[in-house]
């Protein structure tokens, strides 16, 4: 079963939330239950948050009054880019369905061209150190930073993995570690604090990161932590390479600080603090773009300066 799927008259979604203790599925026959699942996370994950997006979209143009439904769905995760574009693309078609259908088919097609170009990247028996989930799941199939890996260990390359645990919803102790033990991927997982120490002990020979929102400059927003995790890569001379397809690049921010960060429920972080104590939850955080290696795309891989060759991308993608 794919992250998602159209079922005729509604969206069906694997209830992330729920996993790894249990497969479930809610089935969304409302904008309104879209937009709730992207908020709650039951479905999250930049492309995969498009995606449902897009049948959001379709949903609500079905609705007696769309308007509602669509801002509920523009605001549910407002750091990722794919979400207003996706959104964006639909409205704009003549056939709405048939072009939530486009957006999804092609998600899948940019994640496996991803995964090839990144797998590329890669010495035989690569130690992949990596954060949050960023594969099948947080996409419509396949994944970014994990369709990367998916795309090594099918050239028979090898691959292990280091997971980050990812406080404070633990996508990569939930979900990334499912995903690699579906694959027969060997992985280990740790806590994020001990990213410092496994790059000390020189464990890991790569880093892959999925982004929600790349600059025009190329700075990076993705899941909290990620910034920090550069900044030791770049102290141990680690590549750090972000896979992200296009419909993630927003050519309007013309650098981090312009990029919104969704700050979330304190709750999420006070799971094992006395009772009252107050939070700080932003669900991501920015990496310069001066820390990124390379950006992993569908049309090729970036190399700095990221803001020309971003730019040199947007001219081909016109
Ligand atoms: O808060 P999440 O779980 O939606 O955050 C997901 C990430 O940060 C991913 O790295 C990003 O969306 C790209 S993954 C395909």
């Amino acid at each position: 079963m794919p992250t998602l799927e159209w079922t005729g008259s509604a969206l069906r979604l694997i209830d992330q939330t729920k996993l790894p203790d249990e497969e479930s599925y809610v089935v969304c026959a409302t904008s309104a239950m879209v937009a709730k699942a992207i908020r709650s996370m039951i479905v999250r994950g930049a492309p995969a948050i498009g995606a449902a997006a897009a049948y959001g979209a379709v949903l609500a143009l079905r609705e007696s009054d769309p308007k509602p439904g669509l801002a509920a769905i523009r605001s549910s995760r407002p750091t990722a880019r794919d979400l207003a574009w996706a959104l964006d693309r639909v409205l704009a078609a003549p056939d709405p369905l048939q072009e939530a259908d486009r957006i999804a088919r092609e998600s899948v097609d940019a994640c496996r061209r991803m995964g090839q170009l990144g797998a590329g990247l890669l010495p035989n028996q690569p130690r992949i150190l990596t954060i949050c989930n960023t594969g099948a799941l947080a996409t419509v199939d396949y994944g970014t930073a994990l369709g990367v890996v998916r795309a090594a260990q099918e050239r028979g390359l090898e691959p292990s993995v280091l997971v980050m645990e990812t406080r404070p919803r633990a996508q990569g102790a939930r979900l990334t570690t499912w995903e690699l033990r579906g694959l027969g991927i060997p992985h280990r997982l740790i806590a994020d604090g001990a990213a410092g120490r496994a790059l000390q002990e020189g464990m890991v020979d790569v880093a892959l990161a999925g982004a929600d929102r790349i600059a025009a400059n190329g700075d990076v927003a993705n899941k909290v932590g990620t910034y920090p995790l550069a900044l030791l890569c770049r102290e141990h001379g680690v590549p750090f390479y972000v896979v992200a397809p296009l419909s993630t690049i927003d050519f309007h921010a013309p650098d981090g600080a312009a990029i919104p960060i969704e700050e979330r429920d304190e709750r999420e972080v006070t799971t094992f603090a006395p009772a009252g104590t107050r939070a700080f939850n932003p669900a991501f955080d920015i990496t310069p773009a001066a820390l990124v290696t390379s950006v992993i795309t569908q049309l090729g891989v970036l190399r700095p300066p990221l803001r020309e060759a971003l730019s040199s991308l947007r001219v081909t993608t016109r």
